[in-house]
């Protein structure tokens, strides 16, 4: 809970739930539910989301992560998020993805980099729903590279 902005309120998640239903009903994709293949344990959610907060680079499509504590370690976000990453350049459509978080969510910022994706320094920024003062309020933005074949790690 530290790099996010504490546990949710009920009325908060149960908003939250409802946006993630809206874009899949919308677009087709969003942030899908995790289950371990094993077990069928549901440990949180990765996938893609659209964000329209006011910033430089938005609108923009995310690939985002959130796991049970439980379930880190395993190396369950990488698999999930190269998943979203080939489904959204894929039959998703979507042209550009990107992934941010605040700069010193070092576990998420090692996901970015394990999907291929690159720090951009150039763009980083302030998250305005977060207030100023907060440590989690600078952000860092990771971009796919441009510039030569982007790999993933395989099914
Ligand atoms: C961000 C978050 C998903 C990262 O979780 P994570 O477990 O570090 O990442 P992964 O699921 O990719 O697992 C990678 C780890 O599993 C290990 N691992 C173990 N077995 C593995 C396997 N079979 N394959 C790959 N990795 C494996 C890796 O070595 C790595 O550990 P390390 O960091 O100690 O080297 C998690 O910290 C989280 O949910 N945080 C709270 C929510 C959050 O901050 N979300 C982002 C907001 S922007």
């Amino acid at each position: 809970m530290r790099y996010l902005q504490g546990p949710r309120s009920r009325e908060r998640s149960d908003a939250s739930i409802a946006s993630m239903e809206r874009q899949f009903a919308e677009q087709g994709w969003g942030l899908w539910a995790l289950e371990v293949i094993a077990t069928g344990e549901f440990i949180g959610f990765t996938g893609l989301a659209r964000s329209d907060f006011d910033a430089h680079f938005t609108p923009a499509v995310e690939v985002g992560w959130r796991l049970a504590r439980q379930a880190w370690g395993h190396g369950y976000a990488t698999e999930a998020g190269a998943a979203a990453v080939r489904f959204g350049l894929g039959p998703g459509g979507i042209p550009d993805i990107m992934s941010w978080t605040a700069a010193i969510n070092s576990p998420s910022r090692a996901v970015m980099a394990r999907l291929g994706f690159r720090h951009d320094p150039a763009a980083d920024f302030e998250h305005p729903r977060v207030p100023p003062g907060d440590p989690i309020r600078p952000h860092v933005l990771y971009r796919l590279p441009t510039d030569g074949p982007r790999s993933y790690p395989d099914e």
